[in-house]
């Protein structure tokens, strides 16, 4: 019996280390490539693509952790947590990007026991969300 609950013990504490480093590290060689597209804007090609999946959420209206996503700066910005959700540049090392990608445990967006509203980003999705990232965020 002992013997059991210190193997649990270890268990517990094995798999929350892995959690922790998760968070840590978000695996980025499981991301979707970045669409081969140029010319990508916010107004163009971004904003659209969040609507039927993040706006109801990070909208005008009470927006969860007081994040949205209805405008480039604010997209970008982030919110409570006060980093910035699109790293320009550098879509590898975007919040955002770890997040639609399903990288960070209990951050994943749209939240997993939510999707049967608001549909997971596919992949082209997430590509393109990418390459506008890369290419300046503009
Ligand atoms: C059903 C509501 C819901 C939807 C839809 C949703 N989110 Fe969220 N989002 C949340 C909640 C709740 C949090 C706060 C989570 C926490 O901090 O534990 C959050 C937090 C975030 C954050 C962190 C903001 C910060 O800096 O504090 C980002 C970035 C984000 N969401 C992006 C998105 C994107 C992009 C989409 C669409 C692909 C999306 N979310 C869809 C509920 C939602």
């Amino acid at each position: 019996m002992k013997r059991a609950l210190v193997n649990l013990g270890i268990t517990v504490a094995f798999s929350l280390s892995i959690q922790l480093a998760a968070a840590a590290d978000p695996d980025i060689s499981k991301l979707p490539p970045a669409a081969k597209k140029d010319g990508l804007t916010y107004e163009k090609d971004i904003k659209p693509l969040l609507e039927n999946s993040c706006l109801k959420c990070h909208g005008m209206e009470k927006p969860k952790s007081k994040y949205r996503v209805d405008s480039r700066e604010a997209f970008i910005k982030g919110g409570e947590s006060e980093e910035a959700a699109v790293v320009p540049g550098k879509s590898e090392k975007s919040p955002v990007i770890h997040y639609v990608a399903d990288l960070v445990t209990d951050m994943e967006m749209p939240p997993t026991d939510k999707r049967d509203k608001y549909p997971k980003l596919t992949a082209e999705q997430i590509g393109l969300l990418r390459a506008w990232i890369d290419q300046g965020a503009k």
